[in-house]
């Protein structure tokens, strides 16, 4: 939430932030803004509301100074406004600072900054960094932000210059992300790897409490004792072509259609078909542990809650560990009970989610092991969990979840499978489950090719105002997948229920205007929901069916059936979602909506 660009070195700094901010515009776009030194004792800057594309056409082209830092927003304290725009200055404007986070305390600090005389320009938590920087500033950046720092509560990555210190960027985290890029004769700092991966791929993350000071020739990081910390950097191996649009209009889009990859990926030297169980090379435990553990509790938010919610379905269902998936928000502040042999997951793409790692903190604390399934390498969570599973979805740069969704449900079967094997699992039925986990990449690009069919559902349903998604059993959380994708993307109303549950209420809203979506599997469960459709059906409420091929029954009594092949109905969640992530695309696409960037919304979310 929130992207930072640092840059110094030999070259111009202008092109290199506003490249760097363009890559971290997933982040936040409501407004951005860049400070350059100019190496004569002054600052430059531009900042302006709107997207990186604002900024850029609103920076001189030959903006002079090697060093600088940027900023694109997503507003916390503040409207949107110019004024609210980072970099915040000091009072003589020598010293500007970028910053992810929020200052809990920052109206005390502002009132006592004004007492001293100090004059605030903007409404934002940000703007008593840079006067409390200047309070200390004795010429010497990295003493004054040190002192400064003191005062602060709440959470912050920051990034300060100061006009008179050439080539000189001072960093520091607590609690928002931030990340070393060093390169040849340059050095970059970012809330990400994004923010410079054209530059270099060598990075050095930080912790919780430490500072850095770099310029062109390197950097220095102290911890909060003031001891110098040694850490020597990771190679990112992410390819520039990862994080490019290529042949498609927009990521979301290129992702979606990543998905056979992606899950190949995740799925890639873990089929272990000797022993017919899964190999999971960084789980950390003991094997005694692991056939001890009598419960999994996993935490996690938004779309990765939903993969979730699958996940402990299966563990329950497949490898009879009683499991379940909470929202990370919920969990830190309820004190959960966390029972001996208890095992815990934080499961996030970004690995920063700020509510799923502080959750996981507070898990830790009572003693438990937490383990961590996700796709950013280096991310905080996937650093700080006790061990777990790396997804490699590769980047995923739309703001709505899709292959991410797709490798963490991969990391559950094979984690659920490994687990059962441990247990009653027979060799057998490993084979089958091996068998059906292969098959899922080439089932998908099935569903994948039906791309022109659900585009046409989608353009007839677009104009609706009010959706429910309805499924049972696994293809509940996809109900709730497939409502959130749907309205974070397109701003249309979506409820996603048990289809169970919709007699309890829900069914007050089916009227010819409500269009229902059934997920429809074809196992036990499959007459119970075809029972729920002949329901919205008498009350004349529109249906439309994601089930199996060849299902007639289904296909004769639904407005709208989009076919997925038949499986192994364990395996369905991950056919099933796929037609409900391109119909929230199309409606999206038809009602000319910002796909990759929608309201309201960042990647990322590293505030409570
Ligand atoms: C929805 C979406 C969000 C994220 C949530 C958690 O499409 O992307 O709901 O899933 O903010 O993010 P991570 O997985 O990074 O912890």
């Amino acid at each position: 939430m929130c992207g930072i660009v640092g840059y110094a070195g030999p070259r111009r700094a202008s092109p290199i932030l506003l490249e760097g901010l363009k890559r971290l515009e997933y982040r936040g776009y409501d407004s951005a803004g860049i400070a350059i030194g100019r190496g004569d004792g002054s600052l430059s800057s531009v900042r302006t509301v709107g997207k990186i594309q604002a900024l850029k056409d609103a920076v001189p082209k030959d903006l002079g100074g090697t060093w600088g830092i940027g900023h694109t927003r997503w507003a916390t304290h503040g409207g949107v406004t110019q004024a609210n725009t980072h970099p915040h200055f000091d009072g003589s404007g020598k010293i500007a600072v970028v910053h992810n986070g929020i200052i809990e305390n920052y109206r005390a600090l502002r009132e006592m900054l004004a007492k001293e005389g100090v004059v605030f320009t903007s409404e934002t938590d940000t703007e008593v960094i840079p006067n409390l920087v200047a309070r200390y500033y004795k010429g010497d950046l990295e003493a004054a932000v040190k002192a400064a720092l003191v005062h602060l509560e709440g959470t912050y990555g920051i990034a300060v210059i100061h006009a008179d210190e050439p080539g000189r960027i001072v960093g520091a985290r607590n609690g928002s992300p931030l990340v070393v890029g060093v390169g040849e004769g340059e050095t970059l700092l970012g809330s990400d790897v994004m923010a410079f991966i054209s530059s270099t791929s060598r990075v050095v993350y930080l912790n919780d409490g430490e500072i850095v000071s770099l310029d062109p020739s390197g950097f220095r990081i102290t911890d909060r004792s003031d001891s110098r910390v040694d850490r020597a950097a990771d190679a990112v191996t992410w390819e520039l072509g990862a994080i490019e649009k290529g042949e498609y209009p927009c990521f979301m889009e290129k992702e979606i259609f990543e998905q056979p990859d992606s899950i190949g990926r995740a799925l890639g030297g873990r089929l272990d078909q000797d022993n017919a169980t899964a190999k999971l090379g960084g789980l950390n435990l003991d094997r005694r542990y692991q056939r001890a553990v009598s419960r999994v509790n996993i935490i996690a938010a938004g779309t990765s809650w939903h993969a979730s919610l699958v996940g402990a379905q299966l563990l329950e269902s497949v490898a009879r560990i009683p499991a379940s998936a909470d929202v990370a928000s919920e969990v830190r502040y309820r004190n959960p009970v966390v029972e001996r042999d208890s095992l815990w997951f934080a499961v996030s793409q970004s690995g920063e989610t700020a509510d799923t790692l502080y959750a996981m903190r507070e898990i830790q604390r009572k003693g438990a092991n937490v383990l961590g399934i996700c796709n950013v390498v280096g991310s905080t969570i996937a650093r700080e969990s006790d061990g777990g599973v790396y997804v490699h979805s590769g980047p995923e740069i739309a703001v709505a979840s899709t292959k991410a969704f797709t490798s963490q449900l991969a990391a559950f079967y094979l984690f659920t499978l490994h687990m059962a094997r441990m247990r009653d699992m027979s060799r057998a039925e490993g084979e089958r489950f091996l068998a059906g986990l292969a098959a899922v990449p080439d089932m998908i690009k099935t569903v994948l090719g039906r791309r022109d069919a659900i585009q046409a559902v989608a353009k007839k349903y677009s104009r609706r105002r009010d959706f429910l998604f309805l499924g049972r059993g696994l293809l509940y959380p996809i109900a709730l997948e497939g409502a959130l994708k749907l309205k974070e993307i397109s701003y249309i109303h979506a409820e996603g229920y048990p289809a169970g549950e919709i007699k309890h209420g829900p069914i007050a809203l089916v009227c010819p205007e409500v269009p229902t979506v059934f997920l429809v599997s074809d196992d036990g469960l499959r007459e119970k929901v075809i029972s729920n459709i002949r329901e919205v059906k008498a009350r004349g409420g529109p249906a439309i069916a994601v089930g199996v091929e060849g299902d007639k029954e289904l296909e004769g009594i639904v407005d709208d059936f989009i076919p997925v092949p038949k499986m192994d109905s364990r395996f369905y969640p991950f056919t099933m979602v796929v037609p409900l992530q391109l119909f929230a695309y199309f409606c999206a696409l038809d009602l000319g909506r910002d796909v990759d960037q929608p309201r309201n919304l960042a990647k990322s979310v590293t505030v409570e």
